[in-house]
């Protein structure tokens, strides 16, 4: 039986008349850019998130740009984030005129270590971006005690955990900003690029409303340089149609974790992916290790399972961060997983029986 990685079509089928709808009405009221479906949908996302303001934009690395120019990052400031994640994060941070500074992860949920990031700490750094990768929400107590301690901001990359929690807290209300991608595979996606930033302060919620539109509020009044990042009214009502499934998907997501686990933990060389106490893993990726990783890809892509790796390479060592010439032994853990992670299909709509095959696959290896 194939086992997709995943499968927005079948996800598409199941919604069709929402969304079909949703783009019609789009259409219909010639809503293309800006005007009442992106006002609705920002609206609604809000509340989803549990925060007082979400800016839409274009996409999640726009959105970590937008939050880092609003929070005034200036040339010579460092920025610590993980050694694991998409490039995105830590590219924005350069984008936005500062430098990078790049902590292990805990060795355990592949998110940042926050014991690496109070050893990074020097005079000249300002801000901290954790992400939650997979879903899992990074060590937020931890984090904000530093940061307090230091007088640093924290910027959420909530890229990969819609709807994650910590303590019960609603993940991207933890920091000054969080930053959401709906890139189309996401758990809450689009179908094609769209992102947003979400904040509880309404000064900087305007400033990034202004950044992202031109940087004006009201047509031809620019206060300040702005980019184009706008998330369009098609894309808006998409977003808009699938939300009110999105905790339904992730709880489909959290039982197809649960099968995975139950299955998989006891298969010799298998870890399965380890969630810290008190954290709500929402599962964008499950994401498994083992020590032949290659040959285990191979055998079930062999049989009909797709897998990915998120990601082969860990950020210091991509030949972006040449220049930064660092060492494996600088960031063991991110080293180690970056030959060992292997992403098993994951989706809302997976199946018993397609979670079953790749479990019995992954044990005949
Ligand atoms: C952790 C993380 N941050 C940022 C992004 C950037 O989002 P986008 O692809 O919407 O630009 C992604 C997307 O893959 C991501 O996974």
């Amino acid at each position: 039986m194939p086992v997709p990685f995943a499968d927005l079509q079948l996800q598409y089928q199941t919604i069709k008349g929402e969304i079909d709808g949703a783009i019609a009405a789009v259409i219909r009221d010639n809503a293309f850019i800006r005007g009442s479906y992106v006002d609705a949908f920002e609206r609604d996302f809000a509340v989803a998130a549990d925060v007082k303001h979400c800016v839409s934009c274009a996409n999640g690395t726009d959105a970590l740009y937008l939050a880092m120019v609003a929070l005034k990052v200036r040339p010579g400031d460092e920025v610590i984030t993980t050694a694991h994640s998409w490039i995105s994060t830590s590219a924005m941070i350069t984008h936005a005129g500062a430098t990078v500074v790049f902590c292990d992860t805990d060795g355990l949920t592949f998110t940042i270590d926050p014991s690496a990031i109070e050893a990074a700490i020097t005079p000249r750094t300002v801000g901290i971006i954790p992400v939650h990768l997979y879903g899992q929400p990074a060590d937020m107590d931890a984090i904000m005690t530093i940061a307090r301690k230091h007088k640093l901001w924290v910027i959420e990359d909530c890229a990969q955990a819609h709807l994650a929690r910590y303590k019960g807290q609603p993940i991207g209300t933890f920091g000054a900003i969080a930053t959401y991608s709906f890139y189309p595979g996401k758990n809450l996606g689009a179908m094609g690029d769209a992102g947003a930033v979400v904040t509880n302060d309404a000064g900087l919620a305007e400033h990034m409303t202004m950044l992202a539109r031109h940087g004006g509020l009201v047509k031809h009044q620019h206060q300040i340089e702005g980019i184009n990042s706008r998330l369009d009214g098609m894309q808006a009502a998409i977003l808009s149609a699938k939300l009110p499934h999105l905790s339904g998907w992730t709880k489909a997501r959290q039982e197809a974790a649960k099968v995975y686990d139950k299955g998989l933990n006891q298969i010799e060389d298998v870890v399965v992916p380890e969630v810290a106490p008190e954290r709500r893993h929402v599962y964008h990726l499950y994401t498994i290790r083992h020590p032949r990783r290659d040959a285990l890809a191979a055998h079930l892509n062999a049989n009909g399972v797709q897998t990915a790796i998120h990601y082969p390479t860990a950020l210091p060592f991509l030949a972006a961060y040449g220049r930064l010439k660092h060492r494996p032994e600088e960031f063991p853990n991110a080293f180690r997983d970056q030959g060992q992670i292997l992403s098993l299909p994951m989706f809302a709509e997976i199946t018993r029986q397609q979670l079953e095959e790749v479990i019995d696959l992954v044990r005949k290896f």
